[in-house]
């Protein structure tokens, strides 16, 4: 499905101009269509490719999201890009790659266009409580069991307009929500320099105050699927290390640090 409209098409060049903190350092590969942005990324940091190389394409063939899931990505319609991090960090600090680089494309995002811009724990951005942006990171540990890279896969919807009707209530893009055409190019830029100082100051934990403001769970009723467990509590908030905090019906509290959770709408609705 080739939906292309009005989109600048993405270059190198200009992604490299929207740069400004220069992380990619012009390693910046812009592909037509692959299987996925961070498979590639993936062999190239395996072949030693830099901290900072970016790889994106005008579309995916086979994007992948969490969880084993498709990420759709026609032709020209989404930014989907994956970058490259050899983190100096200790590889505690590690799980908090996720949650940087959601606030930093969250920031980004609103930042062009204007529309305030949620995140929904653990990874997806929402604007008007539909999902507009995944992301999936993918790590590495070497034989000494730390960090060799990690893989941040950001997939975007920009500019496309017309989704799958099981998918209508629950996506959509920036042009959806806001009728702004945004360049991808200025985009990618912004997000590479945000992710660049998030990553630096990753041990400081300074996206996390950020992340804590935009977080939608929060104060919500909720269910989770954790470990292979389902869940249902209260969100009580995001800790210092990102994770969420629950409080359950027998009044315990539980720390997710991974997993998917929805808000729990007939529990809500029960509320209101
Ligand atoms: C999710 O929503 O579960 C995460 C989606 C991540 C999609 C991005 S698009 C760029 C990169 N390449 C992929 O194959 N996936 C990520």
């Amino acid at each position: 499905m080739d939906i292309q409209k009005n989109l600048t098409p993405l270059s190198a060049e200009r992604i490299k101009n929207a740069d400004k903190s220069g992380f990619s350092q012009g390693n910046i590969i812009v592909l037509d269509e692959t299987e996925s942005t961070n498979s590639i990324a993936k062999a190239l940091a395996a072949e030693g490719a830099s901290h900072g190389t970016v790889v994106t394409a005008e579309s995916q063939t086979m994007g992948r999201g969490r969880l084993g899931r498709r990420f759709e990505s026609p032709k020209g319609a989404g930014l989907y890009m994956s970058v490259i991090v050899r983190p100096s960090f200790d590889i505690a600090f590690a799980p908090l790659i996720t949650s940087a680089a959601a606030v930093s494309a969250a920031e980004s995002v609103e930042k062009l266009c204007g529309e305030y811009t949620a995140v929904k724990w653990v990874n997806d951005l929402y604007m008007n409580s539909r999902k507009i942006c995944g992301i999936l990171t993918e790590a590495a540990i070497n034989s000494k069991g730390s960090l060799d890279y990690a893989v941040i896969g950001i997939g975007i919807n920009v500019g496309r307009t017309e989704f799958p009707s099981e998918l209508r209530d629950i996506a959509s893009s920036i042009e959806a929500e806001t009728g702004n055409i945004i360049d991808r190019n200025i985009l990618c830029g912004e997000i590479l320099g945000r992710l660049e100082y998030y990553l630096e100051n990753i041990e400081e934990k300074r996206h996390i105050s950020e992340y804590r403001r935009r977080e939608m769970l929060t104060g919500n009723h909720i269910t989770a699927n954790t470990g292979g467990r389902e869940v249902e509590g209260y969100a009580i908030g995001i800790n210092e290390n990102a994770n969420l905090l629950l409080k359950l019906s027998d009044g315990s509290e539980m720390v997710l640090a991974s997993g998917e959770a929805n808000l729990c709408r007939i529990r809500r609705k029960m509320d209101e």
